[in-house]
Order: C-alpha cells, then sequence, then structure tokens
C-alpha cells in the first residue's frame, strides 16, 4: 500500500472540496466500505502474524492521518462560513427599486375610516361567520323559505349539512345572533365579506364588503337613526354632506328606508335601514315592548367608488397594480 500517494491524492482532492457535503463525500472515498484502508484492514487476517502486524500498524496510521487531515478541512470550512468577510464600505441595497412597498385597497381604506368613526361614537364592532345558517340568515329575518326577498339575494348554498348554511348574502345575518347573546342597550357595527348570486356590472359584484349597524335600547327611534347616519356621512364624505330617506321595503325593518347621500350634487344610495321589527327583537330573545331599535347596511366598496371616484367597482377586485397604485 502506498500511503504517500493515498494522501497526495487526498491533498489533491480537498482542493476541490467547496462545502461539508462534497467533504462526506470525500470521507466517504478514503474510509468508507468500498476504500483502500477499509479493505486493507479486512484483509489482514490472511497476512501471516509478522506482516499483519506491520500492515496493521501502517494501516490504522493511514486512517487517522486521514482523519486528521478531514477534520482539519471540516473546522476551515465551517470557520469561512462563519466568518465570510463583510464589505462595510460597500454601498447599501436601494429597496424602494427592488422590492415594492405596498399600500391599503380602497377597501380597507374606507373600512379602517369607518372603524374609527363608529368607535368614537361609541359603537362595538363585532365579527360575525362568513359561512351562516339558513335560519339566521333569512328566516329570523321575517324571510321564510318562499319570500320573494330572497331572490334579490340569492346565493351559493352548501350541499350535505343538516343546517342548510350558505356563505353569508348580507350582515343582517348577525342582528339575530348578537340579540340572542346580549342584553340592550347596545350599539354594534358588523364588517364584513357578503356573497350574492349577482348579474355583474359596474355596480353590482358577486362579492363585497357591507357594515352593518344595529343600536337596540328603550327609546331608540327614527330621528336617532337619521341623526347617526347623518354624522357619519358627514365624517365619511364630508360636512357639506346630505342625506335623505326614501320609503322602502325589508322584511326585518318597519318602516324601512333607503339611504341616499348628495355628493358632488348628485344623490348617490349608500344602503337600507330602518327600525328593527319587533318580531325580530322577538326572534332575538329581546321584548319588543320595553326595546326598540334601528339597522342599517351598506356597501363599502359603493362608498369607496364615492371618495374616490371609481366608475366601475369590478375594478377594485382585478389583480391590475397600475389601477390600483392610485389611490
Ligand atoms: C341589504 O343587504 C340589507 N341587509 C341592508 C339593511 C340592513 C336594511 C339593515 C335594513 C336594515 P341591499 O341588498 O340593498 O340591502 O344592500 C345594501 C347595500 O350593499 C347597497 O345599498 C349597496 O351599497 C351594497 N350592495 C348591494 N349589492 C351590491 C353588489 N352586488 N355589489 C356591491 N355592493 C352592493
Amino acid at each position: 500500500m502506498e500511503t504517500a500517494k493515498i494522501l497526495s491524492r487526498l491533498e489533491s482532492d480537498l482542493k476541490n472540496v467547496q462545502n461539508e457535503h462534497d467533504l462526506m463525500m470525500l470521507k466517504s472515498k478514503y474510509l468508507g466500505k468500498k476504500s483502500e484502508v477499509a479493505i486493507g484492514l479486512a484483509g489482514l487476517g490472511k497476512l501471516d502474524k509478522a506482516e499483519r502486524a506491520k500492515q496493521g500498524k501502517a494501516l490504522n496510521q493511514l486512517k487517522n492521518q486521514v482523519e486528521r487531515i478531514i477534520t482539519g478541512a471540516a473546522t476551515e470550512l465551517r470557520q469561512k462560513a462563519e466568518f465570510e468577510p463583510i464589505d462595510i464600505s460597500r454601498p447599501g441595497i436601494a429597496l424602494h427599486k427592488t422590492a415594492k412597498v405596498g399600500h391599503l385597497h380602497p377597501a380597507s381604506l374606507v373600512l379602517q375610516e369607518t372603524y374609527q368613526i363608529f368607535t368614537e361614537l361609541g359603537f362595538a364592532i363585532v365579527d360575525s361567520p362568513e359561512i351562516e345558517t339558513d335560519w339566521f340568515n333569512f328566516e329570523a329575518l321575517n324571510m321564510p323559505e318562499s319570500h320573494p326577498a330572497r331572490e334579490m339575494q340569492d346565493t351559493f348554498y352548501i350541499k350535505g349539512t343538516d343546517q342548510k348554511l350558505l356563505p353569508r348574502t348580507h350582515t343582517s345575518g348577525m342582528q339575530v345572533r348578537f340579540m340572542g347573546e346580549n342584553e340592550p342597550p347596545f350599539k354594534i357595527i358588523v364588517p364584513g365579506k357578503v356573497f350574492r348570486s349577482e348579474n355583474e356590472d359596474a355596480t353590482h359584484s358577486w362579492s363585497f364588503n357591507q357594515i352593518e349597524g344595529l343600536v337596540v335600547g328603550e327609546g331608540v327611534s327614527m330621528a336617532d337613526l337619521k341623526g347617526t347616519l347623518l354624522q357619519i356621512v358627514k365624517r365619511q364624505l364630508g360636512a357639506e354632506t346630505e342625506i335623505r330617506f326614501r320609503a322602502s321595503f325589508f322584511p326585518y325593518t318597519e318602516p324601512s328606508v333607503e339611504v341616499d347621500a348628495r355628493y358632488q350634487g348628485k344623490w348617490l344610495e349608500l344602503g337600507g335601514a330602518g327600525m328593527v321589527h319587533p318580531d325580530v327583537l322577538k326572534s332575538g330573545g329581546i321584548d319588543p315592548n320595553k326595546y326598540t331599535g334601528f339597522a342599517f347596511g351598506w356597501g363599502v366598496e359603493r362608498i369607496a367608488a364615492i371618495k374616490y371616484g371609481i366608475a366601475d367597482l369590478r375594478q377594485l377586485w382585478r389583480p391590475k397594480l397600475d389601477y390600483l397604485e392610485q389611490f
């Protein structure tokens, strides 16, 4: 066995080692099962005693040497990785040129502003499930199975559940849920995404955000509803904004109104509202002889469209950065 040759081959192989994996491969080449060292050690038994002692000593010395060299190389590799020199005189990386910094979506901007205004007026912000039961979304709001008002909010039903689940069609489903779990008086808003099987156009998308408002207490009146909405609209669209009520119909409010805001000389529809129907209060376990309440619900994207002059609100949910970057 030519120890010197093996060691010089190892030295020259070491020059090509880049990382710890290369080094492992080298270790296996020189000390693994098929290495000259291992084969030599395995064959010792066949030699006579004197030769066995001589060869055994030489092989073990070689083995130790190879191990030392490889351990030394491993330490060197690790130190190199840990102490990779940093050139502190190099110019920094201009992040704004390499990574794009984003900003809030117009709907999020409107939502944030809405939370601010309502919390200042003492409203609590309440979360509600996106997947709702038919009971809370429709039945508890005076919309039994064959009620025509359901048709305006047709949606996608979830098959194979006993509870008749659906992606909520409006945030009004939270009204009876909340009443069932809380004692009046309370003032809440419920923001959230809603889903409808909608024939899309510039002012209708199949999924959009709504803000529901619900106030229940003793002596709550239609004047409170109008005063509250006026305050909010003035804060959100400007102090000169006016509102008007148009008679309308929702099965869960009586009387019901559509709320319009006069903005930059035009009347624009904001959403629906009204006094909570006594049957709805009853569904929520609240005595309609003691308590009254008002509710309203409007579209977040419609407000964004008004505020930012967006002609087609479907644009808001298209992945077009150059469009969204304008806001
Ligand atoms: C409702 O959803 C009622 N739940 C509102 C309500 C709440 C009435 C509480 C009474 C008491 P409507 O379907 O009109 O009503 O929707 C309310 C608002 O959501 C609309 O005025 C509009 O601003 C917005 N909206 C409705 N459909 C769409 C749509 N497809 N895309 C975008 N915004 C919409």
